[in-house]
C-alpha cells in the first residue's frame, strides 16, 4: 500500500504521457499493459507507441473475440510497426473443458462461465502479469458501479503488483475526442452500440440509456459481472 501511495505523489499531476515515462524508468522492463483494443485502450496504445515508451503492450487473446476486434488489431500494427504480445489460453485445459462441456457452456451457469473466463482470460493473464511490478490497464471510474470505488493508483494484492489506471477519470467524451483529434484506429462495434467489448458470444449491443456493461454477460446478475481480470484488492 506504501508504494502506491508514493507513486501516486510522485506522479500527481505529472499527466499521463510522463507518468507512464517516469513509472517506465523507474521500474525498466517491469511495467506492462493490457489491451483488449477498446477505445480506452487504444488510447493508452497510441501514448505509449507513438512516445516508444518501453512498456510492454500484451493482449489475452481467448480465441472468442469479434472479428472487428482482430481488424482493430490489426490496424494499430500497421499504424504504429510495435509489438503486442499475443497470450492463449492453455490448449490442455481448454480442450479438457469444450471436450466436456461444449463449446458454449458459458450461457449454462455462473460456475461454467468463471470456469471459461478462468481459463481464457484469468491464468493467461497470471502468466502475462508474472515477474512484473507495475501493470497498466484502460478501465474508468464510470464504467459501472463497482469501479466507482477503485482508484488511478491502486494495490493489487491478489497479483502482487500496482495497478495504474491512467484513464480513471476520463469521460467518455474525453476519450471518444482524444480518439478523434489524434485519428487513433477504434473497434468499429462501438459505433454500432457497443461501449464495452469483450468475447463474441458474451457481448451484445446496449440500447440507449442502459449501462456501459450492460452488455457484458447480459443474462447473468448485475453483481455477478465481471471476469476475474479485475479482482478488487
Ligand atoms: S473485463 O474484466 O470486463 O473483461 P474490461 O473489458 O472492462 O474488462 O476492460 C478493462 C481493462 O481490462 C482493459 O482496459 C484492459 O486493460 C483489460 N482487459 C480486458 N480484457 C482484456 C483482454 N482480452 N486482453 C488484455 N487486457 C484486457
Ligand atoms: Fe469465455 Fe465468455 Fe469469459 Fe470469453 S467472456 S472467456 S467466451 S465466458
Amino acid at each position: 500500500m506504501k508504494l502506491a501511495e508514493n507513486i501516486y505523489r510522485s506522479i500527481q499531476g505529472l499527466g499521463i504521457e510522463k507518468s507512464l515515462n517516469y513509472l517506465a524508468e523507474q521500474f525498466p522492463g517491469k511495467v506492462i499493459f493490457s489491451t483488449s483494443f477498446g477505445w480506452e485502450d487504444q488510447v493508452i496504445t497510441h501514448m505509449i507507441f507513438s512516445e516508444k515508451l518501453p512498456i510492454k503492450v500484451f493482449t489475452l487473446e481467448t480465441g472468442r473475440l469479434f472479428t472487428e476486434t482482430y481488424y482493430v488489431w490489426n490496424r494499430t500494427l500497421e499504424k504504429y510497426g510495435q509489438k503486442i504480445h499475443a497470450f492463449y489460453p492453455d490448449t490442455s485445459a481448454l480442450e479438457t473443458m469444450v471436450s466436456s462441456k461444449g463449446p458454449a457452456s458459458f450461457y449454462e451457469s455462473v460456475e461454467n462461465r468463471k470456469e471459461c473466463c478462468g481459463i481464457r482470460k484469468v491464468e493467461p493473464l497470471k502468466r502475462a502479469l508474472a515477474g512484473n511490478d507495475i501493470w497498466i490497464t484502460g478501465i474508468r471510474a464510470e464504467q459501472s458501479l463497482n469501479r466507482e470505488t477503485m482508484t488511478a493508483i491502486e494495490s493489487d494484492e491478489s497479483n502482487r503488483m500496482i495497478k495504474y489506471n491512467p484513464l480513471f477519470d476520463w469521460t467518455l467524451n474525453q476519450v471518444k475526442e482524444y480518439i478523434r483529434q489524434n485519428n487513433i484506429p477504434y473497434n468499429p462495434l462501438h459505433d454500432k452500440g457497443f461501449p464495452s467489448i469483450g468475447c463474441a458470444p458474451c457481448t451484445r449491443a446496449v440500447k440507449e440509456g442502459e449501462d456501459f456493461r450492460a452488455g457484458r454477460w447480459w443474462w447473468e446478475d448485475q453483481d455477478k459481472k465481471e471476469c476475474g481480470l479485475h479482482v478488487s484488492s
